[in-house]
């Protein structure tokens, strides 16, 4: 796993490739996970090449989840790459420590943390790739002065802190615009910004989501909540790879469709 400089440098793609073929990628979410039982329960999703571990304070957020010493004893049982979704404010007194527990990349709130440049130049520096991530509320042109710091944009489709709930139609045009924003990035400097999504993902949602832009589908309840977790995430991803080939008329669907799960 990538945790020393030198692995770090390599790109995400390189650490991911399923990211490099821009094919969308299913990534479990381990909070719906059976919290009991949690080494033998990522072990279901081993198909999946990426991990979402959601890392909640109680202060950012108005829920607790697990940390560092979790992440740390899940991680030499996996070769996934963990990504820690951290829903924690402050965060920087923590990001030393999160580097140490073996994540690959952190993923930190726009909203919360007041020298957001800062907190991404550290992250880099400690050899993690380097994720943002938006609550429903945040506008994307806030992300214009980081782009070039930063590796993965996450659109929160639910208000974060618990699983399970409904996804957000009306965020599909934040993630269409962001589309367009790293679309304009990669023109400017040859970088490609992966776009993620997290929040109410499901049969229904994926392909809403990867029709606006969205490579990442980032699946909490949907994957958990079955028995057969390697054939949710097959399906999952069939549903996602639909949608991205339909294009963008399948969002016209979102406007009918106010609630979905
Ligand atoms: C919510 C978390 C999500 C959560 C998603 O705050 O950030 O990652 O696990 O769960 P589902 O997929 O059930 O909405
Ligand atoms: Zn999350």
């Amino acid at each position: 796993m990538p945790q020393s400089p030198a692995a770090s440098s390599r790109s995400l793609s390189a650490q991911v490739p399923e990211a490099a073929a821009g094919k969308p990628l299913i990534a479990p979410s381990l909070l719906s996970a059976d919290f009991s039982d949690l080494r033998r329960e990522m072990e279901t999703v081993a198909t999946a090449p990426w991990l979402h571990l959601d890392v909640m304070d109680g202060h950012f957020v108005p829920n607790i989840s697990f940390g560092m010493p979790v992440i740390k004893a899940l991680r030499p049982h996996s070769k996934a790459f963990f990504d820690a979704h951290l829903m924690i404010s402050p965060v920087d007194p923590h990001l030393d420590a999160l580097a140490e527990a073996g994540v690959d990349q952190m993923t930190v709130h726009v909203e919360g943390n007041w020298h957001l440049n800062r907190t991404l130049q550290r992250i880099a520096a400690l050899g993690c790739k380097v994720g943002v991530a938006l609550c429903p509320a945040t506008l994307p042109e806030v992300l214009g002065e980081v782009l070039e710091l930063v590796d993965t944009i996450l659109v929160m489709t639910v208000n974060p802190g618990f699983g399970g709930q409904t996804f957000m139609p009306g965020q599909l045009p934040k993630i269409r615009r962001l589309a367009q924003m790293i679309d304009e990035n990669e023109e400017r400097t040859g970088r490609r910004i992966l776009l993620g999504v997290d929040g109410g993902i499901n049969l229904q949602t994926a392909p809403l989501v990867t029709a606006a832009g969205a490579r990442l589908l980032v699946a909490g309840s949907s994957v958990f909540g079955q028995k057969d977790r390697p054939a949710t995430i097959a399906a999952l991803q069939a549903a996602a790879c639909a949608g991205e080939e339909g294009g963008r008329s399948v969002e016209d669907v979102s406007a009918r469709s106010p609630s979905m799960r």
